[in-house]
């Protein structure tokens, strides 16, 4: 495995590998099995693997977020080099941003909605680094997992302004056994919330039995009310949307693709998760 620091000698490995079909796996580290799974389909489908290993400071609308973010890039190497990465693609900040990145993206609807809402500037900073990541790249398909399920989309809409290059991959969420979405972020929770965050997932997962017996207010309202008695949680939102506009949904019957989406701090620590009612 060839760990690149620089655009250069990532460009100069893929070339020199002379394969057709590139994948390309972006993350931002601390990888666990969520990203393995990633890891491992990219290099199913295509002839070379190549994984982004940043911190992407563009994406972070919250300074103590970014210097908390887990880093962990020894063991991140070892973890990749076990699972059949061929390039790992680790820059420093001054790589990426050699100047600041002073593009605007118009990434209409899709953004504006819960993530975009609650973090303002963070899928511009995700579009900035991931349109960098595929101009370097030139990646054929480009993988995602699901647990980020409106950045999916943000990403699509991007990849669909710059030309539709790359084949977008969407991978389902990889849970703890209790039911936790698998997140770099679960490493700064205490063992104790990490057992309390298991909540999280058993809430949604019931309030799927509520398709058409309870309304989509009353779902919404009633998943609110599970994390009331605790102090520890706060909720940012839960929609239930539709799963391709993310639109608000009113009635079940409005969608044939419903997802429900939770952004929920537990303690300082903020988790996101998200559930399908309807596909
Ligand atoms: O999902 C992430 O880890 C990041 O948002 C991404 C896509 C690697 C961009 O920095």
């Amino acid at each position: 495995m060839i760990i690149a620091k620089t655009i250069t000698e990532l460009q100069n490995a893929i070339e020199a590998n002379g394969a057709s079909q590139v994948g390309l796996v972006p993350t931002m580290g601390a990888l666990h099995e969520g990203h393995i799974s990633l890891v491992r389909r990219c290099v199913s489908e295509n002839d070379i693997c190549v994984v982004s290993v940043f911190v992407n400071p563009t994406q972070f609308n919250d300074k103590g977020d970014l210097e908390r973010y887990p880093r962990t890039p020894e063991a991140d190497a070892a973890l990749l080099e076990q699972n059949g990465c061929n390039i790992v693609f680790m820059p420093s900040v001054e790589e990426m941003y050699p100047e600041p990145d002073t593009r605007v993206f118009e990434l209409g609807g899709v953004a504006a909605v819960m993530e975009g809402a609650f973090r303002p500037g963070h899928f511009n900073g995700v579009a900035q680094i991931v349109s960098k990541l595929f101009y370097a790249v030139k990646p054929t398909r480009a993988y995602f997992g699901e647990k980020d399920f409106q950045q999916i989309a943000v990403i699509k809409e991007m990849n669909r302004q710059i030309g539709g290059i790359v084949e977008i991959v969407p991978c389902p969420i990889v849970r703890e056994e209790s039911g936790l979405a698998k997140s770099s972020r679960n490493t700064l929770l205490t063992e104790a919330q990490r057992v309390k965050a298991a909540k999280i997932s058993r809430v949604l997962k019931e309030s799927v039995n509520f398709v058409g017996v309870k309304s989509v207010k009353e779902t919404i309202e009633w998943v609110e009310e599970q994390f009331k008695d605790d102090s520890e949680f706060r909720m940012d939102y839960y929609s239930i949307v539709d799963g391709d506009s993310l639109q608000d949904i009113s009635d079940w019957g409005d969608s044939n693709y419903i997802v429900g989406c939770i952004a929920i701090y537990l303690g300082k620590i903020r988790l996101i998760d998200n559930i399908k009612y309807k596909k």
